[in-house]
């Protein structure tokens, strides 16, 4: 069971979604409301457990007398207010931020980016064979998981969730400007020579797949990674009192890698090295035998 916080009671405001009336709580987001009513905006910097960072406006919806398009996952409702959420200027930009990021990254692994490129007729492909890409091959320095910035799509979300926002561990940061800029450790030093404690933080909240447990990159490599063959098992991490909560992602019988669920009021989806990468020993079976 989990725990649900207590906390004040909120004030709901009125406002209208594609001319629609809706109530939502006075402190929730555009997005939030959207999701409440069924609609399907999509996201790609946002993460549920983290502060917004309005890094990719794939989410940009109109609102009534604003100027500018507003990003659904950091603007908050406000009473009165009239939303539109697939105007032809909103499908336009969502349009053009896909077509940016798919011709410059690799949103292969990202869920969801060929539905989206799909539904808005982005067209990637315009920008011709010279379009800035990172072109680099993934960085695979140790044995728990690896950086393909190949798929980066610079949202910033693995370093809040090192940084300030979760782990204050700080191993990795943006580093250079414009084209340039990319997500690094300091000194563009190997991860195991990093401030690094190998929490996996970073890429539970990684939204394009570029940050990865090595199993699941070694899997997709080898063309034998298949969600749809995966049962999810939710469980308790026993290597100490805290308990937290750890989903295993088993595949053929064997635990190909492990994530925390965002709804746990304590953990919010963060784990330690030990419960995110220390399951080796329930399925080390040849070794255990000898
Ligand atoms: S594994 Fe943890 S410490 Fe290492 S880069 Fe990711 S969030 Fe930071
Ligand atoms: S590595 Fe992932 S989480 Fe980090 S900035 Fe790139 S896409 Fe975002
Ligand atoms: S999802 Fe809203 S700005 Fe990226």
């Amino acid at each position: 069971m989990t725990a649900i916080p207590l906390r004040p009671p909120r004030r709901l405001v009125d406002l209208t979604l594609d001319g629609e009336p809706v109530r939502a709580p006075e402190d929730s987001t555009l997005l939030d409301a959207c999701r409440a009513a069924g609609k399907d905006v999509p996201t790609l910097c946002q993460g549920d457990t983290l502060t917004p960072k309005n890094a990719c406006r794939v989410c940009v919806v109109e609102v009534e007398g604003a100027r500018t398009l507003a990003p659904a996952c950091s603007r908050r409702v406000e009473q009165g207010m009239e939303v539109r959420t697939d105007t032809e200027r909103a499908r336009h930009s969502r349009k053009v931020v896909l077509e940016l990021l798919a011709s410059s990254t690799d949103l292969s692994t990202t869920p969801r980016a060929a539905e989206w490129i799909e539904e808005y007729g982005a067209e990637p492909d315009r920008f011709g064979a010279d379009a800035a890409r990172v072109d680099e091959e993934p960085k695979v320095d140790n044995d728990l998981y690896v950086r393909d910035y190949d798929k980066c799509i610079l949202c910033y979300k693995c370093v809040d969730a090192c940084g300030e926002q979760w782990q204050n561990t700080f191993a990795i940061a943006v580093a250079g400007r414009g084209f340039d800029a990319r997500i690094s450790t300091e000194h563009d030093a190997p991860l195991t020579d990093s401030a690094c404690v190998y929490c996996g933080n970073c890429i539970e909240v990684c939204p394009t797949g570029a940050l990865s447990f090595k199993t699941e990159f070694d899997m997709r490599t080898a063309g034998t990674w298949d969600e749809s063959a995966q049962t999810e098992t939710t469980t308790v991490c026993a290597y100490c009192g805290v308990g937290c909560n750890l989903t295993l992602h088993v595949q053929d019988n064997e635990i190909v890698k492990v994530t925390s669920p965002h709804d746990n009021p304590v953990t919010h989806g963060n784990l330690c090295i030990k419960g995110r990468f220390g399951y080796q020993h329930v399925q080390n079976h040849a070794q255990n035998r000898d």
